[in-house]
């Protein structure tokens, strides 16, 4: 069994009188890919943004790397080796697309210029367009910057929020090929937040799928496949 990196365990999360989460545990082992899926307000961005020191830790903890996350500020838990690519694609839209990078490497110390050739590997058709303003790109184009920006901060876990959102199936295949080597060459874990049921399963590892808060399916994705759309209708 892996290292486990991060261990969240009986998580709860209000919005004043509104329960988002409620006794939520979950895991990501060192070098694995878990995805979190779960119909329109189950939580799942909620969680991401708990994990991140985003929202305020009601009850349960979160920890990293062996070192307790909750309640510390969102920066810290940044430069502890998280790096979280909110839904929405969200890049700095008059900067161009190199600038976008640079500051992704604005925490590390050095390697900056190594981790954005790298990056660009990734994304062979953002360095083509790398001194354009992000506003420019197309909408796959700025998720890509965004996924890349995380990347060059060198994180042990990419906490990534629906990038298959809005994306034309030739994109969402290269997401899948993205997340594959993110895996494999940047060894770099992952959390995946997806309702591509076909690009979750497709990472292979193990799932969870969310609903009204709370866990109500976990395993394998070999197992998953078959039950995740009775999870999601609550049969
Ligand atoms: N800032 C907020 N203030 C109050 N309630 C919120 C806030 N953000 C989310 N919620 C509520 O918390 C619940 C979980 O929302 P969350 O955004 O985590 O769901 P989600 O699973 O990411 O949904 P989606 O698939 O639509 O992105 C929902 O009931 C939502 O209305
Ligand atoms: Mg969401």
């Amino acid at each position: 069994m892996p290292e486990v990196l991060l261990d969240i365990v009986d998580l709860s999360v209000n919005y004043g009188p509104v329960t988002a989460l409620r006794g939520v545990s979950l895991q990501v082992a060192q070098g694995e890919a878990v995805f979190l899926a779960g119909p329109n307000g189950a939580g799942k961005t909620t969680l991401l943004r708990a994990i991140s020191g985003l929202e305020r830790v009601a009850g349960g903890s979160v920890r990293f790397a062996g070192a307790t996350l909750h309640g510390r500020p969102s920066w810290d838990i940044a430069a502890s080796g998280i790096a979280h690519v909110p839904q929405g694609r969200r890049c700095f839209g008059p900067l161009t697309v190199d600038e976008n990078l640079r500051l992704g490497g604005y925490t590390r110390g050095s390697g900056v210029a190594e981790a954005i050739d790298a990056a660009y590997d990734l994304f062979p058709a953002l360095k083509a367009k790398r001194r354009q303003r992000a506003e420019e790109l197309s909408g796959g184009q700025q998720q890509m910057v965004a996924i890349a920006r995380a990347l060059v901060a060198n994180p042990r876990l990419i906490l990534l929020d629906e990038p298959s959102l809005g994306l034309a199936p030739i994109l969402v295949e290269d997401v899948r090929v993205a997340l594959h080597r993110i895996l494999h060459e940047f060894s770099t874990s992952i959390l995946l937040v997806e309702q591509n049921a076909r690009l979750a399963l497709s990472t292979g590892g193990r799932g969870y799928v969310l609903r009204s808060g709370r866990v109500v399916l976990e395993g394998p994705s070999t197992e998953l496949e078959g039950r995740m759309k009775e999870a999601y209708l609550g049969g």
